[in-house]
């Protein structure tokens, strides 16, 4: 079966809905990326999203050390996340990770913009050419060019719905062939090929999350001081949706913090302080989204741990804003 040279999934290719099923592709594919690839390097940058991961988990059983992961820390992902992408990839599956560490860089270049368009474009470029930094060291030694493309990716470029953008932007002097190891499968299917593989829940199951990261949930300009709120805040907000035991039963939820402060009081003094704005949508493919109804006493702990948690923050809302008319995000 012609897993990775082509782009029409073949109909021998069964759906992946067992573990049987999953641990029969992954063999298949480990053979056809050995044979792809041989004794060449491969380079992935590897977010910690769930396509990218599979990937990796993929490669790292075909090549092993031939693998080279880069991490790119932009400074704008959730608690733990960075941490966890070293400890599994590097620390557990033995790959060769490159962790670059560009938070200053990122947040430095986000200092008073406070248009999303122009904080999305700044992101986005920054992190082509911290990527293209690290491909150039790279190049010669490096034959191909992973990438965590999945099938909705390719039918949508030939549908002309969206360009399948890929961590490209790379120049074309930096020439690498590509290698796609999910691109057949659909994300129910990298689901249950990951979890095959040994990655974690947290990874495998990890709900939607924006490129540009918490950058497009600290609403307008970032300051380091609201990010650390944001992102503590949303740290509590995923631990008490885990609690209740909605992870992978809600489609989305997350925390924002507006660029305002409110009143109140703290201690029988005026507190001015940030809002924290929790967010949960229900959604099949994020073009409309709903909001559910949750338990009172889950936003009430929420809301206690917030409030009694993190620095900063006097006041707690939840968004109630279906889409259309709000999109999912703020910005
Ligand atoms: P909106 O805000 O448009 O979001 O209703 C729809 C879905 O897309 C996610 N989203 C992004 N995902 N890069 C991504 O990979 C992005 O720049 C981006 N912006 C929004 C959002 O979280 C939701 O699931």
């Amino acid at each position: 079966m012609d897993l990775l040279y082509t782009n029409v999934r073949p109909a021998e290719l069964k759906r992946i809905d067992t573990p049987q099923a999953a641990d029969a592709f992954i063999e298949a594919q480990v053979e056809a990326l050995k044979a792809q690839i041989g004794n060449e390097k491969v380079l992935l940058a590897l977010s910690g999203g769930v396509d990218s991961s599979v990937c990796a988990a993929l490669l790292i059983k075909a090549i092993g050390k031939n693998l080279v992961c880069v991490h790119v820390n932009h400074g704008l992902l959730r608690k733990g996340e960075p941490e966890q992408v070293v400890s599994v990839f590097r620390d557990e599956l033995g790959a060769e990770l490159i962790y670059v560490d560009a938070v200053d860089r990122f947040l430095d270049k986000l200092v008073d913009v406070s248009d999303p368009e122009k904080k999305r474009h700044i992101i986005g470029a920054e992190f082509i050419r911290v990527f293209e930094e690290e491909a150039r060291k790279l190049a010669g030694s490096v034959k191909f060019l992973g990438q965590g493309t999945i099938y909705p990716d390719i039918l949508e470029s030939a549908d002309g719905i969206k360009a399948h953008h890929n961590v490209g932007g790379l120049p074309d002097d930096l020439q690498f062939e590509l290698t796609e190891p999910v691109k057949l499968l659909y994300k129910d299917e990298v689901r249950m090929v990951g979890k095959q593989l040994g990655l974690p829940d947290t990874m495998v199951y990890r709900q939607p999350f924006p490129g540009p990261g918490l950058g497009v949930r600290c609403l307008g300009a970032i300051t380091r001081d609201r990010l650390e709120a944001l992102r503590e805040a949303d740290a509590i907000v995923r631990e008490e949706f885990a609690n209740a035991g909605l992870e992978g039963k809600v489609w989305q939820y997350f925390a924002i913090v507006p660029d305002m402060r409110v009143t109140g009081i703290r201690n029988g003094k005026r507190a001015y302080d940030w809002m924290v704005v929790i967010r949960a949508v229900n959604s099949i493919d994020a073009t409309s989204a709903s909001v559910p109804q949750l338990d009172w006493s889950l936003l009430e702990t929420m809301r206690d741990r917030i409030l009694n948690e993190v620095a900063g923050v006097c006041r707690v809302a939840y968004d109630l804003s279906p889409k259309p008319i709000a999109c999912i995000e703020c910005e």
